[in-house]
């Protein structure tokens, strides 16, 4: 790999040339149990079947079309997208990535609202790119919400944090429920509650950063169903292609019909491409089908309490949170990095964030027990 940008972080020295389910094999032969879902995407496990069929037969016929043609496999995608996220009667886009669909989400609040400002919680991802993925202070009030969780003040017009948001300026909350750069911080319910009810009271828009939480991540179909909110807008990507590049915003009745008729252009070469959104339609269906968000609630609580029992073993575990199969470990060691490349070299691939010194674990929906019980075979002697 002496021609391949590094411009993330170390890059292993074994090359991966297969993959089948929760497990991708290096050209040695070595499986590796893949926590992470590559980037939290193969959540429906590697090389699907049903994917992949979908992916064949849709190429025969067509991948890619023009802006102003009709296609049906676009419509159904659309209507599949709209069905889940509650919103029928609403409009969808199908794009190419999680900062794609948060970044056109950003714009189009932005410009239905045309407000000065955009409320976030600190420590949100928006994106890699765009006004979302360097988010301009001028433009944005982002929540620091760090003492909420134990804070008694429970949102009222005494607290500080509340009372410094110009809701009256707010277009929208953009709101990632519970992923947080992969640290999986869960902010409170009801903090959460006062900021949506606010801003739509002040007539401002609430979007759902779905990238990562939705499509059964967190246990739920959408991470915002722990909330019991309704968005207007919800951004789609990661799993929507099980590893294919696909990403989606669905738009409510009212939202779609706002952009519309606000005469919006946005054009980008591969937006409604057909091989995306029949990849799309049938992730949902699988989704769906194999009852997987289910699964998800089932194995992430099982697999939160196997973490919870090695951190009364190790006081080197600090904290352990999760949320479906989305799970962090928080650890004293200063050398992290270490850890995560034993694991690796273990048969084992986890998330890292060495700053916040967190292992992390997205792993497929599909995972079953015997595949967690795998890395715990692993997990204390490298931890030690
Ligand atoms: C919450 C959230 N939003 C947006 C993105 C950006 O998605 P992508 O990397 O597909 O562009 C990510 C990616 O990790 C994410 O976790």
């Amino acid at each position: 790999m002496e021609h391949v940008l590094r411009c993330y972080g170390e890059i292993y020295d074994r090359f991966i040339v297969r993959a089948k389910g929760c497990e991708v094999f290096d050209n040695a032969g070595q499986g590796y149990l893949d926590l992470e879902s590559g980037v939290w995407s193969a959540a429906l496990g590697h090389c699907h079947p049903i994917i992949n069929r979908v992916l064949h037969e849709q190429i025969e016929q067509i991948m890619h079309l023009g802006y102003r043609y009709k296609n049906s496999v676009v419509e159904t995608a659309a209507q599949a997208v709209l069905k889940i996220t509650g919103h029928p009667q609403g409009k969808c886009i199908f794009l190419c990535s999680g900062s794609e669909a948060v970044e056109f989400s950003v714009q189009a609040t932005r410009r239905i609202t045309q407000r000065p400002l955009l409320l976030g919680l600190r420590g949100s991802y928006l994106g890699a790119f765009g006004s979302a993925g360097k988010p301009d202070p001028k433009e944005w009030h982002f929540v620091d919400w760090s003492a909420c969780s134990t804070c008694s003040l429970c949102c009222c017009e005494q607290c500080p944090v509340i009372s410094a948001i110009p809701f009256s300026d707010i277009g929208g909350f953009i709101f990632e429920p519970g992923n947080s750069s992969g640290l999986v911080m869960l902010p409170p319910n009801k903090l959460v509650e006062t900021l949506v009810e606010r801003v739509k009271k002040h007539g401002g828009l609430v979007v759902a950063n779905e990238v990562t939480t939705g499509l059964g991540r967190t246990g739920m179909w959408f991470g915002y169903q722990h909330y019991g909110l309704k968005p207007d807008i919800v951004a789609l990507g990661k799993h929507l292609g099980n590893g294919y590049p696909v990403s989606a915003v669905a738009l409510s009745q009212d939202t779609g019909t706002r952009i519309e008729k606000s005469g919006v252009r946005y054009a980008q070469s591969h937006q409604n491409d057909a091989l995306g959104c029949a990849v799309a339609t049938s992730v949902i269906e699988v989704l769906s089908k194999e009852s997987l968000v289910e699964r998800a609630s089932v194995m992430g609580q099982y697999f939160l309490q196997r973490l919870q029992a090695l951190q009364d073993k190790y006081p080197s575990i600090t904290a352990v949170r999760g949320r479906g199969l989305m799970l962090a470990v928080e650890l004293k060691h200063s050398d992290v990095e270490t850890i995560h490349r034993r694991l690796f070299e273990a048969g084992v691939i986890a998330g890292l964030n060495p700053t916040a010194k967190v292992i992390r674990f997205y792993p497929p929906l599909i995972i079953c027990r015997e595949e967690i019980d795998r890395l715990f075979e692993i997990l204390p002697a490298v931890i030690q």
